[in-house]
């Protein structure tokens, strides 16, 4: 039998490079050899403020972005997290073995709740158990995601770790799995991860035209140890050289770093050709995503959550029983 593999991505907006290059081009390649199951996690999303009126169409959209960068409905199972009930049945479960002082530790939970000091709500502190709970529902062996969830993958593995001593052998120790583009850097400011919460002009969106990429390019930080044109660079200190090992084959990069450590090239060239590269991997995308229709996307969606609840329901059978409960 194949190996359970497990991830997720909130209905917050706008996917970026960060999110493509740190998770979801991952799955894709994934998905032939796992059995996954790829969730928009709703609960998640409303852990801070968001207007209720837009959130059925966010989660269409970010349906829709999965199956326009390549997850198949036939080999994998999409849904979304509120479709299937389990998910926040075994999050109050696990909450009652999940220690607060490792929840006061998440480092998401602290930055999050510094950016929303209007509404830190308990559901934010409690994200992490909620997470668990949609990983071991499936019993998943694999998690797929950026470098910043690893650590809540890691509590995740306590909480299976704990749970199976007390009430018995029932979930499997999940690992999270990471690329090389697990923690993309900010253009405008490369100390901060890439993130939709400093603006637009700091992340380039799935969606971006080749112009938009080039423009965010045109003004983004490079090496700032290099002052002048005329100065020799070094491509390793620098955040685009981060991205052109992603997108660019062995000569462009050649030439890239011929060009940059020599001073043969200055940066604006380097980006033009950075954001060639760039929009030569989303164009395919782009343009599979005009053509999803909406019915087409509800049908994967409803059809998904029905295979995902017959999982989630065996689980919660065999939870219940070890726990002595009915
Ligand atoms: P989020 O948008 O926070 O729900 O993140 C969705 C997925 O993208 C998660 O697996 C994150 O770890 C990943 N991710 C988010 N930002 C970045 C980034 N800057 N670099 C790489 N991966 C990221
Ligand atoms: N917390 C993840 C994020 O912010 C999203 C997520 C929720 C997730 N549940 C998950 C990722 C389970 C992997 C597995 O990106």
């Amino acid at each position: 039998m194949k190996k359970r593999l497990f991830s997720g991505i909130q209905p917050t907006g706008l996917l970026h490079i960060g999110n493509y290059f740190g998770a979801i081009k991952n799955w894709i390649k994934l998905q032939e050899e796992y059995s996954g199951l790829f969730c928009i996690v709703d609960y998640h999303a409303i852990t801070i403020s968001y207007e209720p009126k837009k959130m059925p169409q966010r989660i269409l959209d970010l349906a829709g972005d999965y199956l326009a960068c390549g997850l198949d409905p036939k080999k994998s199972i999409i849904f979304v997290q509120s479709a299937v009930a389990e998910h926040t049945e075994l999050a109050w479960i696990l909450s009652t073995i999940t220690s607060l002082g490792d929840l006061k530790r998440m480092t998401q939970f602290k930055e999050k709740s510094k950016q929303n000091t209007e509404n830190v709500n308990a559901g934010l502190f409690n994200y992490p158990v909620l997470m668990a709970a949609d990983i071991l529902l499936y019993k998943a062996q694999v998690v797929p995601v950026g470098d910043d969830q690893r650590q809540h993958v890691e509590l995740t593995r306590e909480i299976a770790r704990c749970f199976n001593k007390k009430f018995g052998e029932t979930f499997p120790s999940p690992k999270s799995l990471l690329t090389k583009g697990s923690r993309l850097m900010s253009l405008t400011d490369p100390t901060k991860k890439m993130s939709k919460s400093y603006g637009p002009e700091s992340y380039i969106a799935l969606s971006d035209s080749k112009e938009t990429i080039y423009r965010k390019l045109s003004t983004a930080m490079t090496d700032p140890a290099r002052k002048r044109k005329t100065d020799p660079g070094t491509p390793e200190k620098c955040n685009l050289y981060t991205l052109h090992q992603l997108v660019s084959d062995k000569k462009d990069l050649d030439y890239v770093v011929e060009g940059c450590t020599q001073a043969k090239i200055g940066c604006l060239e380097c980006k033009k050709l950075l954001a060639e590269n760039i929009f030569k991997e989303l164009k395919p995308i782009q343009e599979r995503r005009k053509k999803l229709k909406e019915k087409e996307i509800k049908k994967t969606l409803l059809e998904g959550a029905k295979r995902a609840k017959e999982i989630a329901s065996q689980t919660m059978r065999e939870v219940k029983k070890n726990m002595g409960l009915s």
